[in-house]
């Protein structure tokens, strides 16, 4: 019934419930392909606020070229409006995306509310980063259509999004929503149930324990190992992921294995366990995640952070308009 009614309405209306990082950025990826927006907050100069730099990035992004969709940034900025009354935010909405703090409790309450006001449409996707969907759906009477829509940061210029379903989550609403995120641009990643961290956490953590574990055992520096990344594999994974990657270093995957699945079959066995370090809970742990901030902190003192994000998004932006321009030469070709 709800794939219908998307199909034959054309663009419809989306809610956005919380207006901070993340529901702004979602707020201008819907705008971006023609959905009227309406953003809430339990704050309402949260609202405010995100329209005002809504319309600046907007208009900014369009001065880069870097701006998505094709309409211009002032149409786009006049399609997100904001509203002070959660009901006006979700009702008769196609699709809600909750992007509240990652705070259980907080998210049922949200939801709970949610839930009573909302037709028997509407899709009902939350933003959350780590808690897995039946957590937060369990007691809602319109469960079956819920489910995780979990972007990357920042989603306007990381244009994914992992679709992780509850066990109750119909068939239906898990093919909407990736129907839904494949117009508005944000590549969905759908997965087939829910697990902690999903996919996106579950590759970085992995990531992230092999270089904690390098670092700690004084192999390399943390410099030299985010090198390894951003001048080495991150060139190579902006293009394609580590799957096409290994098909492509040798003569296909069933090559790629033949030569060196032994040896990476061996190198991983002698990598060791998860660092304690995470947890924090000993002095040594404690004294490793010093010892690491410090080291971090002589490449990006913590009073240029912010420079430095912004840094970071500009190059983003650019790089994902190369990756655009690339895609569009290969299908013109
Ligand atoms: P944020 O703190 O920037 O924004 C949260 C907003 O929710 C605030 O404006 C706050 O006033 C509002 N809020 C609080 N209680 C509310 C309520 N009861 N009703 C309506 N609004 C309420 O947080 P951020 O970073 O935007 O995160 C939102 C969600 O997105 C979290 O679940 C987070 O895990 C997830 N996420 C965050 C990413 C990140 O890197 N920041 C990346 C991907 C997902």
């Amino acid at each position: 019934m709800f794939q219908k009614s998307l199909r034959m309405s054309g663009k419809g209306s989306v809610g956005i419930v919380g207006s901070g990082l993340i529901g702004k950025s979602w707020a201008m990826i819907f705008a971006s392909v023609g959905y009227e927006v309406k953003l809430f907050d339990v704050e309402p100069s949260q609202v405010s606020t995100a329209l005002e730099n809504i319309k600046s990035e907007l208009l900014e992004f369009e001065e880069a070229g870097t701006l998505r969709g094709t309409l211009p940034a002032v149409e786009q900025g006049k399609l997100i409006t904001g509203t002070s009354s959660l009901k006006d935010c979700v009702q008769d909405a196609i699709y809600i995306q909750e992007c509240v703090p990652e705070n259980l409790e907080l998210k049922i309450k949200v939801w709970t509310e949610i839930d009573g006001l909302v037709d028997e449409t509407t899709i009902l996707g939350s933003s959350t980063s780590c808690i897995v969907p039946s957590l937060i759906s369990e007691k809602l009477k319109n469960r079956e259509r819920f489910i995780v829509a979990h972007p990357c940061n920042p989603p306007y210029h990381t244009p994914m999004v992992e679709l992780v379903p509850a066990p109750w989550t119909n068939q239906e609403t898990r093919d909407t929503t990736r129907e839904l995120m494949s117009a508005i641009g944000q590549g969905p990643v759908s997965l087939s149930r829910e697990l902690p961290g999903f996919v996106l956490n579950r590759i970085q953590y992995a990531l992230l324990n092999e270089c904690w574990r390098l670092i700690r055992d004084g192999i390399v520096s943390p410099q030299d190992l985010d090198v390894v990344m951003k001048d080495g594999m991150g060139m190579r994974y902006a293009l394609m992921g580590p799957m096409e990657t290994i098909h492509l270093n040798a003569d296909g995957t069933q090559n790629y294995c033949d030569r060196y699945g032994e040896t990476i079959f061996n190198v991983s066995s002698d990598s060791g366990p998860v660092p304690t370090g995470w947890k924090q809970e000993s002095e040594a742990d404690r004294a490793e995640v010093a010892a690491l901030h410090a080291a971090l902190c002589e490449t990006v003192p913590l009073e240029k952070l912010y420079e430095r994000r912004v840094w970071r998004d500009k190059g983003l932006a650019a790089l994902g308009k190369l990756k655009r321009d690339l895609a569009k030469s290969a299908k013109d070709e």
